[in-house]
């Protein structure tokens, strides 16, 4: 187990910005940074972190929470290894408490997966740069292909023995389980013998956006041999070929800086392209893109350039994939490389500045390049000018963003030579079928719906819950500060009468809330408020230095999801106005806001209370003198207070 000290300092010293920065651009935005949805295909962003009050908060799934709960929800991390990770983030030493043999069992089974990547991508490059084979056959095949020591060592390139078992049979020697060996698909297991998946091939390890080994793509190194060229390592519980981009913990932070996405397609091209100076880009590993990988890509920007090999096929095959990334509202651009020729051998045989001159001159717009490339066969068969054009048009209409719709209908136009009315006529014809399609699809989710449908009511503007809601905001921002409230008490004056005299009072946020609430009697109506309430007084009664930060962190996950969403709830505005806050100076006078929300809310029961007084009127045949009685003195109460809240306000 982790030490309690070792998870304070991470709390302490991890900021949520920057972590979560890692994974999602960030703009700032106020005071806040606002980025898009790690959770969500959406093109407005409603992902909102706080620096001041580190956490974040998702506006599209409702997720939210500390910079704990982010790695857990995007990362899939345990709590052990969300803290884990931080602390190797900021350099922070883990001590480790001792663990019984019943919790070592426990240990998580994907973790024991992640150990056993680890162990493997260290073994394998130890094999690379110092066994006697790894260097006379892997090595040397790096150097061939042109690869610098550093390159090597950057992407820890590696190699695995051509042995029967070489490592599985080290891994165990050291203390691995087979289980995860044959989990991880390092080691295959048949008939009680044990063999090394990715025996005699060179090794590149593929890691997550956050720098984990998820598996190795596995190169074999003599082309005459009927086996596969590459070999990657099988699906599992942590390696999903669709959802990996190779490359993409090395370039993350490069893509959004240039605001631009390199895609090819080998691991070699990323190298090659890395190595040359071009750290924007990643490779599909040689299949078809998914959406789960543009998803990826599109969290870091909005541009993305495919690159092709120079042959007709492959850019023909790719086209179609193409479609998908407009889908998800991203720029694509399309680069082919001179006949013969992929990224690896073109970044490897030019500079520096003759690949980014190349790639500057033939990135070419997706949708014009296709309708050119498409027009060359077209030219003169008007059958298969039809074809094209609908084929065009499916590209287009793909585009969410109407006003780019258009500036493709009028470019395609041009290249393909027809009016632009033909265009249009068939994008209606598409998009009425997609309507249809998309009708249909909601049909069927409403269908899906019906049974519960009942259920779900439309919220009413519930003003006790916004109220019970605002004082626990206000316990958690303010609770411990000292301030000074002015009370008004009845005394009596010269005359005799009863007057209204302010008193000024000095008291923490905190206790006054607390005692003024008691004073009314008054319970919180809804339930995890309530619960919250008492959580909170208490903690705010015990610690002298009630930090906010690390009080998330203590309670229980669900409770800290209820407190991320009260403290982030008036960052929404942020989202679609955030010049709101300098219109409206948002820190209010801490003391006019506590005395302002603890009143509301009393007058709120108080007129609960009389329209309950007077529904009793109505029911009870009895003598109505006592509950007459009963709503004068409400009502006068209730003047007291609005007296109150109108001095205040
Ligand atoms: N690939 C694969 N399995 C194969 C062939 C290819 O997974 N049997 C993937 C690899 O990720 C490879 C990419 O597809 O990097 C592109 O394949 P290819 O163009 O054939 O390989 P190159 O990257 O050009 O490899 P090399 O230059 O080493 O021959
Ligand atoms: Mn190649």
């Amino acid at each position: 187990m982790i030490s309690k000290s070792t998870i304070d300092q991470v709390f302490e010293t991890a900021r949520v910005e920057e972590v979560i920065g890692d994974f999602v651009q960030l703009k700032k935005s106020g005071s806040n940074f606002k980025g898009l949805s790690p959770f969500s295909e959406e093109r407005t962003p409603s992902f909102m972190v706080s620096p001041v009050k580190q956490i974040w908060k998702d506006f599209s799934s409702g997720k939210g929470g500390t910079v704990v709960s982010f790695l857990m929800e995007h990362e899939h991390f345990t709590y052990p290894e969300a803290i884990k990770y931080l602390a190797k983030k900021y350099n922070i030493e883990i001590e480790e408490t001792e663990q019984s043999d019943e919790q070592k069992k426990e240990a998580n089974e994907r973790e024991s997966m992640y150990l056993v990547n680890e162990y493997a991508n260290k073994y394998f490059q130890n094999i690379l740069l110092t066994s006697d084979q790894g260097k006379a056959i892997g090595l040397s095949y790096f150097k061939e292909r042109g690869f610098t020591d550093e390159t090597i060592k950057k992407f820890q390139l590696g190699y695995a023995l051509d042995n029967w078992s070489a490592f599985t049979d080290k891994a165990i020697k050291d203390g691995y389980n087979l289980k995860y060996l044959e989990q991880t698909g390092l080691t295959i297991v048949k008939d009680e013998k044990q063999f090394d998946r990715f025996k005699g091939r060179v090794l590149f390890p593929i890691h997550s956006m956050s720098g984990r080994v998820l598996g190795f793509g596995a190169r074999i190194l003599d082309n005459t041999k009927k086996a596969a060229k590459y070999l990657n390592s099988p699906e599992s519980d942590i390696y999903h070929k669709s959802k990996i981009l190779y490359g993409i913990y090395y370039a993350k932070q490069n893509i959004a800086k240039e605001d631009n996405c390199y895609l090819v397609e080998g691991y070699t091209d990323v190298i090659q392209f890395y190595q040359k100076g071009i750290h924007n880009v990643v490779a599909s590993s040689g299949t078809a893109l998914t959406p789960e990988q543009i998803r990826l890509i599109n969290r870091l920007t909005k541009n993305i350039t495919v690159l092709f090999d120079g042959d007709d096929a492959g850019i023909r095959a790719s086209l179609r994939g193409i479609d998908l990334i407009l889908e998800q509202g991203l720029n694509v651009k399309v680069c082919a490389f001179p006949e013969g020729e992929d990224p690896d051998s073109f970044a490897r045989h030019n500079t520096l500045e003759e690949l980014n001159t190349y790639l500057k001159e033939n990135s070419k717009d997706f949708i014009a390049y296709k309708a050119s490339l498409l027009m060359q066969e077209a030219k003169n068969d008007p059958v298969k000018k039809a074809a094209l054009i609908r084929n065009m048009v499916t590209s287009i209409s793909k585009i969410p963003d109407r006003i780019q719709k258009e500036v493709y209908v009028q470019e395609c136009a041009k290249i393909m030579d027809i009016s632009e009315d033909v265009l249009y006529s068939t994008l209606a014809q598409i998009g009425k079928k997609n309507l249809q399609d998309a009708n249909r699809d909601y049909k069927q989710k409403q269908k899906a719906f019906e049974v519960i449908k009942p259920k779900i009511q439309v919220k009413k503007v519930d003003v006790q819950y916004l109220l019970e809601r605002k004082i626990i905001e206000l316990l958690l921002l303010h609770g411990n500060k000292e301030e000074e409230f002015e009370d008004l008490v009845l005394k009596e004056n010269d005359e005799g009468d009863l007057d209204l005299v302010p008193v000024i009072q000095k008291a923490k946020v905190f206790e006054k809330i607390y005692l003024d609430l008691q004073e009314d009697e008054m319970e919180f109506t809804n339930q995890t408020f309530k619960s919250l309430y008492y959580t909170v007084i208490d903690a705010l009664n015990q610690e002298e230095g009630f930090i906010i930060e690390t009080f998330i962190n203590k309670v229980d996950q669900e409770i800290s999801s209820e407190i991320t969403s009260i403290l982030m709830d008036d960052e929404k505005y942020d989202l679609h106005d955030w010049n709101r806050k300098n219109i409206y100076p948002k820190d209010l006078d801490v003391e006019r806001l506590v005395s302002e929300t603890i009143l509301s809310l009393r007058c709120f029961l108080i007129e609960q209370k009389i329209d309950e007084i007077k529904q009793q009127t109505k029911d009870t045949k009895n003598n109505l003198n006592p509950i007459l009685e009963e709503v004068k003195d409400y009502n006068s109460l209730k003047m007291l207070l609005s007296q109150k809240l109108n001095r205040v306000l």
